[in-house]
């Protein structure tokens, strides 16, 4: 194991908390707002839809997305009052998201809870991500600002068609660190971008403004994705909420293993091969996996490429004046690189 490999359990332990709880001071009023929002946008017709709609949405979750949409807004200098109300569509967005991910993925836990496609079933599972994907749309459309409509049907294009690359790509060993960089752009990347742009445009901040957000929201996106595929073999499953190794499970390869590959001798990547190629791995097997990606540092390198995207996303924020606003977008940037969950 290297250097960075070791350092970094113990540190961002209580470096996560202290951010987490300095992130948690600057947006504890917005927090609120954003859950009394969430109930309050969401209009079910049926009891059916509100029940499973509410089992995705009121279960935990750290609202980073409609988070990052308030405080890009008031960094611009937003005072108005509808900040909250406009960012619902970025959780109404993401649930809908993390409902048909489940399904595609066969993740059974979401939140420290049974996935709603193991509670429901599958088809309502996707009708209900449907559901939400038009609440998200119907909140941009009340703007009443058709670039910000723009900007919520381009990320959710993108978005599934990222999650399709990927199933596309699943199982195969010749995915190249390109190829994976453009499905987590495509997935995750574009809608933290798109809450940083939304929050920019509903402030009407000038170009340089929305082109240093948009730049943030994009390398914080693709850092946390990062992170999260490393969580995937490293990560507490009561903390994080998720199974680990479900990526390995589904035959998913993430830059950890991708690099690892990549730097392997012929036995040692035929080792991985095999287990990779088993859906029935066993626990042994996954421990041995996590040994030669730590062995060829793909753990190491992953964290790299994450932490450098993070020091591009606080590089971007230098256009804006320092501030409280400022002080917690940088939290959330360097939360995203050491954060349990
Ligand atoms: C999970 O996102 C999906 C990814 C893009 C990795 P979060 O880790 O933000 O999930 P919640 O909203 O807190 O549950
Ligand atoms: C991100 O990828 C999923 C979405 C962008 C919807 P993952 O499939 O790794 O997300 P988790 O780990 O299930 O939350
Ligand atoms: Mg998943
Ligand atoms: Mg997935
Ligand atoms: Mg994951």
């Amino acid at each position: 194991m290297d250097k960075i490999n070791q350092a970094l359990p113990r540190q961002s332990g209580d470096m996560a908390a202290r951010l987490k709880a300095q992130i948690l001071a600057g947006v504890k009023d917005d927090l609120v707002a954003v859950e009394a929002e969430l109930a309050k946008h969401l209009h079910p017709q049926f009891d059916r839809v509100a029940m499973v709609a509410g089992h995705i949405l009121f279960s935990g979750g750290k609202r980073l997305r409609p988070l990052l949409m308030i405080l890009s807004a008031r960094l611009c200098g937003y005072r108005g009052d509808h900040d909250a109300g406009y960012a619902t569509a970025f959780e109404y967005l993401h649930a809908a998201t993390l409902l048909h991910d489940d399904l595609v993925d066969g993740g059974t836990l979401r939140r420290g809870k049974p996935a709603a496609h193991t509670v429901y079933g599958n088809e309502t599972a996707v009708l209900t991500g449907d559901f939400l994907l038009a609440r998200a749309l119907a909140v941009a459309a009340t703007t009443g600002n058709l670039d910000i409509v723009r900007t919520i049907v381009d990320i959710t294009e993108q978005m599934s068609q990222g999650e399709i690359d990927q199933l596309d790509k699943k199982g195969s060993l010749a995915i190249t660190e390109a190829e994976y960089l453009e499905i987590i752009r495509c997935k995750t990347a574009v809608l933290f971008q798109g809450a940083c742009r939304v929050g920019a445009l509903i402030a009407d901040a000038d170009p340089a403004a929305l082109e240093g957000l948009s730049k943030y929201g994009y390398h914080l996106g693709m850092a946390f994705q990062m992170t999260d595929d490393l969580l995937d073999y490293t990560a507490d499953v009561e903390i994080l909420g998720k199974k680990t190794g479900a990526d390995l499970k589904e035959g998913k390869l993430t830059l950890p293993v991708i690099y690892a590959l990549s730097r392997a001798d012929k036995p040692d990547r035929l080792r991985m091969e095999t287990i990779i190629s088993d859906q029935q791995f066993s626990a042994g097997d996954f421990k041995t996996l996590i040994q030669l990606l730590q062995q060829y540092g793909g753990i190491a390198y992953t964290w790299r490429r994450a932490a450098s995207n993070i020091s591009r996303a606080k590089d971007a924020l230098s256009v804006f004046p320092a501030g409280p606003t400022r002080e917690t977008l940088l939290a959330v940037a360097e939360y995203a690189l050491v954060r349990k969950q």
